[in-house]
């Protein structure tokens, strides 16, 4: 399973590149409305040069036509840049019109395996399970994951990759891989935490003290 950044903020994904583990990026409206002041565009165009891999933009438009002008705008200002649709009717409309134009889709905001079934009948180059909000309506996001899994791959015509979304602790990452997701979008916070182990660190720490000792007792000797 590949790890994607969900975060419009570059310092962290500046961060998480020199880790070497970041496969792509997923934005969405709210996302960017959190780095205050910053452009659209320049955020997009400045993300792609910094991974070298899809980057989610998302449209905000309520109607396929909509939604194919801006998909037409967003994949002109790089090759990586996939177009974020809702998963709605007008959602699978523009996932159809643009795929026959070769522009990738990521269907968001999937919250049962029809959705998903039916965002990839129509050519969606991933769909995105949202497993933290499922789990806030008491349902089992996972099982959501595992349901779209089985049902893809009992459809070998089925390319479309399953993207984990919503993701809102480690935990959710390592579920997700098991679950048969193909990607996880991660927020930072969480990246930081499922890489956190107190053993770890007191292992880090007992190591140095012995080296620190066994060099002390070294000076000390003639
Ligand atoms: O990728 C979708 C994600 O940003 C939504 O996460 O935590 O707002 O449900 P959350």
């Amino acid at each position: 399973m590949k790890i994607y950044l969900d975060t419009a903020n570059l310092e962290e994904i500046r961060e998480v590149a020199r880790w070497g583990i970041l496969s792509g990026v997923t934005t969405n409206p709210s996302l960017m409305a959190q780095e205050v002041g910053a452009d659209f565009e320049d955020t997009i165009r400045t993300i792609a040069g910094l991974v070298d891999g899809p980057i989610s933009a998302e449209t905000v438009s309520e109607d396929a036509d909509g939604m194919v002008a801006e998909g037409i705008e967003y994949s002109a200002w790089h090759s990586n840049v996939i177009i974020k649709v809702p998963s709605t009717p007008a959602g699978l409309e523009a996932v159809s019109r643009l795929g026959t134009m070769g522009i990738r889709t990521n269907v968001t905001l999937i919250f049962n395996a029809n959705q998903a079934l039916m965002a990839a009948l129509a050519g969606a180059f991933v769909v995105s399970p949202f497993v933290g909000r499922v789990d806030d309506m008491s349902h089992d996001g996972m099982e959501l994951i595992r349901e779209i899994s089985s049902i893809f791959e009992q459809n070998p015509d089925i390319r479309t990759g399953i993207l984990a979304a919503s993701i809102r602790h480690p935990r959710h990452i390592i579920e997700s891989a098991l679950a048969g997701a193909h990607i996880a979008t991660c927020p930072y916070k969480v990246l930081k935490k499922a890489m956190q182990h107190p053993l770890t660190d007191r292992g880090i720490a007992s190591f140095l003290a012995d080296w620190h000792a066994r060099e002390a007792s070294m000076a000390m000797q003639p």
